[in-house]
């Protein structure tokens, strides 16, 4: 039988549900196909940690390479993103969404992610800040400052985008329990996803806390990396090549 609203019901249902598109995931997915609209037909771009979706291809009228750390059907090669097969100073466009937080060394990724993009390219970043655990590879939140303080020194500029204010993160995170909680009641409540969040958003708005960085009493649902490979790119210290076993120095004593 189906669950779902009929007559009144489904049309305040419908009305939430479609004002709930308006999310913040859906004003970063905006920006991002703005700028992948604007690329030229020549440009590389390659979504790293892709995951099991091509996630933007069909908006990218430019060259595209997806790649995870999994072995998966829709990758175009399988990679650690800190140790990337593509040649210094060769991508236009890196999209890299929601895998910074799985990643032990997060700076590790960036130094790499800024090794292989081009000067004058761009990165766009996203990383979840308040959001649930959701993964048993899930290591770090970000906050604007910390991923700006991570990024920064590798790309000639860079700012962070915040998607989602205190209200609409805090709606997102009640609908999120609320619909475990009936998950486990056994209670249909998919409603609930869009209905807090659509309501926590238009609080944020007239709060004016839609994209505030700077209150201290804010939360963030997402944030954007966007930056601007550097000049002459900052690059990790190349491998130092194995030279086999060296002769160990005399241990060290203090002068008799
Ligand atoms: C939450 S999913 C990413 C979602 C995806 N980017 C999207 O837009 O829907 C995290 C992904 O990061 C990948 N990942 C984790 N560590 C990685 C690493 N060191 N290098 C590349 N990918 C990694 C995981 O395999 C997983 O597919």
């Amino acid at each position: 039988m189906s669950t779902e609203p009929r007559g009144l019901a489904a049309r305040v249902v419908s009305a939430f549900r479609e004002y709930g598109k308006h999310d913040a995931i859906v004003r970063r997915d905006d920006y991002i196909q703005a700028h992948l609209a604007g690329l030229r037909a020549d440009a590389l771009v390659v979504n790293v940690g892709c995951a099991l979706v091509r996630r933007f291809e069909a908006d990218c009228h430019s060259r595209y390479l997806a790649t995870d750390l999994r072995v998966l059907d829709n990758v175009d090669f399988s990679s650690d993103a800190t140790m990337l097969p593509l040649a210094d100073d060769s991508v236009d466009t890196l999209i890299t969404l929601e895998m910074l937080e799985h990643v032990p060394d997060p700076a590790a990724v960036v130094s790499e992610l800024a090794r292989v993009l081009k000067p004058g390219g761009t990165i766009l970043l996203s990383v979840p800040s308040a959001v649930p655990r959701h993964d048993h590879h899930d290591y770090w939140r970000f906050t604007a400052q910390g991923l700006k303080h991570l990024c920064d020194p590798l790309f000639a500029e860079g700012e962070v985008m915040v998607f989602g204010g205190t209200f609409e993160t805090l709606g997102y995170l009640a609908a999120y329990y609320i619909s475990l909680l009936l998950h486990v009641l056994k209670v249909p409540g998919k409603t609930f996803r869009q209905f807090f969040p659509s309501i926590g958003a238009a609080i944020d708005r007239r709060a004016g806390w839609t994209t505030s960085t700077s209150a201290l009493h804010t939360l963030a649902f997402d944030l954007l990396y966007v930056g601007t490979g550097a000049e002459g790119s900052i690059r990790r210290p190349k491998p130092v090549p194995s030279v086999g076993p060296v002769d160990q120095p005399e241990p060290w004593a203090p002068a008799p």
